[in-house]
């Protein structure tokens, strides 16, 4: 049988958990039995209690030393990998392009990392896609942070007291955030406006009843369905195009990335001047530095009477439905981790395993990854263990 821990996070901010109960007695029909660390998923509302059939471990170690297979939410500390066994696969946002210290640690410990960041962007591996989980959450969440923010209304209201006009939403880039934020801001009844980088979003934007906004921009489709990154000229281009529809807008989502890249600056401090006071700027590229120039990331601040959420984590203000979507996702790739007799069978043939991984028997993998971190072609990282 293969043996699935599942620790505390290390991120004392973190509230999902990686494993919700539901599916600890479909796991073990399949051969994976469930050892699961007191308290992890309380905070996402899934008590010790829950985890009926799961072997509950008082003591972490029980999980990170004994485990065939350890997934996290989020990553672990660089010590908590040195105690896996050998041969172990470890499962998270490893962060693995910028978490250079902790790839280390797995290559070190001889530990297989599957990181959710490198998941392919292909149809076969949407049903692990845990960023594009999580982006729908988070684009659901920033709207309503930007509702309550607002010292306006979204929808039209036509009352005895008067008839409101709606409130107007722009979305800077339709991925898959800012779709969700399209579609929650048309719910609660904003007009909405959006534009991305890609021209192919536009019939999507389109479809959910806002309106694609045109610019005169070069358009910037990059590799697996990514936007390529601009260079600092083309983001003033942008920025100079853009000006007018952010300044009549009541509330603006910004969710415009380019991976392993710092976010684009798309709003500075004159296009914030131009907006009116009480507009306000859900910022979701926070964790990357943020598309605004005044965006203080993990903060709300408020800068020439608009209010800037750079608030980061957003899924994890909803962990209990992100929970449930991560131990779905978690649950899909044991399946194409380990066999149906509960072995584990790495199969690095198979494109999406192949894609997550980070590091395998004592080697950094991904060279997605090496090239971040600025390696060569292949480097061995820990003496004996090239092959
Ligand atoms: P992301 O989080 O990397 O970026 C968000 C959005 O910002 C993207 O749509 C990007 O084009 C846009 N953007 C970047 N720079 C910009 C700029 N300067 N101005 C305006 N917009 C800018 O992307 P996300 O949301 O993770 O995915 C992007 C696309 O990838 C999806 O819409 C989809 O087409 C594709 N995808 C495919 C999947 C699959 O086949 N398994 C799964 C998920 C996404």
């Amino acid at each position: 049988m293969v043996t699935l821990g599942i620790p505390n996070e290390s991120n004392s901010g973190e509230t999902r958990v990686a494993l919700t109960p539901d599916a600890v007695k479909r796991l073990e029909r399949v051969g994976v039995k469930v050892v699961i660390e007191s308290g992890a998923g309380g905070a996402a509302g899934f008590p010790d209690g829950h985890y009926a059939g799961a072997t509950i471990a008082a003591d972490a170690g029980e999980v990170w030393s004994a485990c065939d297979v350890v997934a996290m939410v989020g990553a672990p500390t660089a010590e908590q990998v040195a105690g896996m066994k050998r041969g172990a696969v470890l499962v998270g946002m490893l962060d693995p392009l910028r978490d250079e210290e902790l790839i280390r640690a797995c290559a070190q410990a001889g530990v297989t990392a599957l990181a959710y960041e490198l998941v392919p962007r292909i149809t076969r591996a949407q049903a692990v896609d845990v960023l594009s989980a999580m982006a729908s959450l988070a684009g659901y969440k920033a709207v309503l942070l930007a509702a309550v923010h607002l010292p306006r209304q979204f929808p039209m209201m036509m009352t005895a007291a008067g008839t409101i006009r709606a409130s107007t939403v722009f979305v800077i880039g339709a991925g898959v955030a800012g779709l969700q934020a399209i579609a929650t801001a048309k719910r609660l009844g904003a007009v909405v406006q959006a534009y991305d980088l890609r021209p192919a979003v536009k019939e999507q934007v389109e479809s959910l009843g806002a309106r694609f906004v045109e610019f005169q921009i070069e358009k910037k489709e990059g590799e697996g369905g990514y936007a390529a990154a601009q260079s600092e000229s083309e983001q003033e281009q942008q920025r100079r195009q853009m000006h007018a529809v952010i300044a009549g807008a009541d509330a603006v989502i910004t969710t415009a990335a380019v991976p392993g890249r710092p976010a684009p600056k798309l709003i500075d401090e004159n296009m914030v001047r131009a907006m009116a006071k009480g507009s306000v700027i859900v910022d979701l590229a926070a964790e990357t530095g943020g598309n605004c120039t005044l965006t203080a990331p993990g903060s709300v601040v408020v800068e020439h009477g608009v209010t800037i959420v750079g608030l980061t984590g957003l899924a994890a203000t909803i962990p209990y439905h992100a929970s449930q979507m991560l131990s779905r996702i978690l649950t899909t790739l044991l399946g194409m981790i380990a066999d149906k007799k509960g072995n584990l069978a790495l199969n690095l043939n198979d494109e999406v395993v192949a894609g997550m991984a980070v590091t395998h028997e004592g080697e950094i993998v991904s060279p997605r990854v090496r090239e971040a971190l600025g390696l060569g072609e292949a480097e061995t990282v820990t003496q004996g263990a090239a092959k």
